[in-house]
């Protein structure tokens, strides 16, 4: 596994990315216009003055990784790939229009990942023309700072792939847990409905956005309140997976919470368009 092919630049592939080029491969990263993939070099040099400026890296160091990690709006470099990480927006048609395309240029033994959060993965796998080459690799944002990475088999995935990618994961600095392919894996199972119930909450007028996240990070200890987090994560993102969660499961716990899904049509998106249920400069 020398060189890895990520799919999307957006807030987890850029990261993810870095992880790889960290751990000394080399990544190419593929988004769709010369726009987006500017403004992600140009976050990219924030990330690495930032490490220099607090002694995390050297000068020489973030050298070394921005010439491992290469800029591209093509898909043809991926014939050179070990592996493909795709993080591409959370959309099922898109994610296997893309993975059709890299099927017919990547070589037989590359293996394919999809960083989705709710998608099942057996439903990718299938479409992906290399069912038993595929698996679920599903980071946690920030990519940088989060250990886990969930790993998840599909019905197809042979057991060959999944020590693979499970090696790798090693690899770069991440604890795997394996998961069945189910309804929203394991963390986004629990956590999801957690963040969808806090906008219900405020939704309710039971509380403001920053009590109900003062409350949960002083009575619950988490390092931060279900709404920043659902900024983090991307009000896009989120009620995506909720709508998966409840697609899925006809369960109406899963609905998600009509505040978000306005937010959404209101492009209200979290940290990413600088407004969600905060604001950011
Ligand atoms: N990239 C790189 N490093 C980052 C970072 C980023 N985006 N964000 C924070 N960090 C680093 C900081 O530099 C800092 O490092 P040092 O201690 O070495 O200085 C460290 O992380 C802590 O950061 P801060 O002091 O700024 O703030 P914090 O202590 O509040 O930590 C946090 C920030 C790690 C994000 C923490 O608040 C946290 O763990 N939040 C919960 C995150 C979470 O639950 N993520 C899962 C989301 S769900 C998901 O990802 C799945 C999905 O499919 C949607
Ligand atoms: P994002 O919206 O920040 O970025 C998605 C990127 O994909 C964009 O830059 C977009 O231009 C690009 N894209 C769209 N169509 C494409 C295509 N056909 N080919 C290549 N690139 C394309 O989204 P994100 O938050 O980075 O999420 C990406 C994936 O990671 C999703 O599957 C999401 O569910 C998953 N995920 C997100 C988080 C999170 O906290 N945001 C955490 C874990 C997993």
């Amino acid at each position: 596994m020398n060189t890895i092919f990520v799919a999307g630049a957006g807030t987890m592939g850029l990261d993810i990315a870095l992880v790889f080029a960290k751990a000394g491969m080399d990544v190419i990263v593929r988004d769709i216009s010369d726009a987006i993939l500017d403004a992600a070099k140009q976050k990219l040099e924030t990330k690495l003055e930032a490490a220099v400026t607090k002694n995390r890296l050297t000068a020489d160091e973030a050298d070394t990784l921005r010439s491992r990690l290469r800029f591209t709006v093509e898909l043809t470099p991926a014939q050179d790939a070990d592996l493909v990480l795709e993080a591409i927006v959370e959309r099922a048609d898109l994610k296997i229009g893309v993975f059709r395309e890299l099927d017919a240029l990547c070589r037989p033994e590359c293996i394919f990942c999809s960083n989705t959060s709710s998608i099942s993965v057996t439903q990718l796998a299938a479409a992906s023309g290399r069912p038993d080459r595929f698996l679920g690799m599903h980071f946690f944002n920030p990519a940088a700072v989060m250990k886990l990475v969930e790993l998840t088999r599909s019905l197809t995935t042979s057991d060959e792939t999944f020590q693979a990618v499970y090696d790798l994961a090693r690899r770069i600095g991440k604890e795997p847990v394996e998961v069945q392919d189910s309804p929203g894996f394991v963390v986004n199972r629990i956590l999801v409905p957690m963040m969808n119930e806090a906008v219900c909450l405020l939704q309710e007028g039971a509380a403001s956005a920053e009590d109900i996240d003062k409350a949960m990070r002083l009575g619950a200890n988490h390092p931060m309140g279900p709404l920043h987090l659902a900024d983090l994560v991307g009000l896009d993102v989120l009620l995506y997976i909720c709508d998966v969660l409840f697609d899925e499961t006809h369960d109406p716990k899963f609905r998600a919470c009509y505040l978000l899904r306005k937010m959404v049509r209101a492009g209200k998106l979290g940290r990413k368009t600088g407004e969600g249920f905060f604001r950011y400069d």
